[in-house]
């Protein structure tokens, strides 16, 4: 009886491990979301800001498209995987446009990058 349940408690952190390294970082994804939001997203001086008023020069623009480019590879913690390719290739195009100085770009990717929308379905 005790026997079996340790064998029970090991599987499960197993797969419960598992399932924590797969959703964290896609494959070929260069950063897990962890750091992409940390990094890219959270706090006035996060990649996002200074992207969408133009203060981004050419290396954290770059960063900044790697890492969302990064998070559409990422498993979302939780919800459908086409919502989830959804919002994250609005959000690369919105980034890509706005790096490239297109016109209403910033709005777009102020809109892509709602936090709580993504959060709420996803986090
Ligand atoms: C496209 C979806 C998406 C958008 C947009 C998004 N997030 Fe997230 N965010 C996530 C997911 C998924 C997680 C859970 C990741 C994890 O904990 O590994 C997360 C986690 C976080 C975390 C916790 C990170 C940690 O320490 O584990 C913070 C902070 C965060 N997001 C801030 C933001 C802010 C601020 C914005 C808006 C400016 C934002 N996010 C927009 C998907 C998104």
């Amino acid at each position: 009886m005790k026997k079996s349940l340790l064998v029970a408690t090991g599987l499960l952190s197993v797969a419960l491990l598992c399932g924590v390294v797969m959703a964290d970082k896609g494959e070929d994804s260069k950063y897990s979301t962890e750091d992409i939001m940390k990094k890219a997203f959270k706090g006035k001086d996060a990649l996002l800001g200074k992207v969408v008023k133009g203060e981004a020069d050419e290396k954290e623009s770059k960063l900044f498209l790697e890492m969302v480019e990064s998070l559409g590879k990422n498993e979302p913690h939780k919800g459908s995987e086409e919502s989830w390719k959804e919002k994250t290739s609005a959000l690369l195009a919105a980034a890509k446009a706005t790096v490239e100085k297109k016109e209403g770009a910033a709005e777009k990717l102020k809109k892509a990058a709602n936090c709580k929308a993504c959060h709420d379905e996803h986090k």
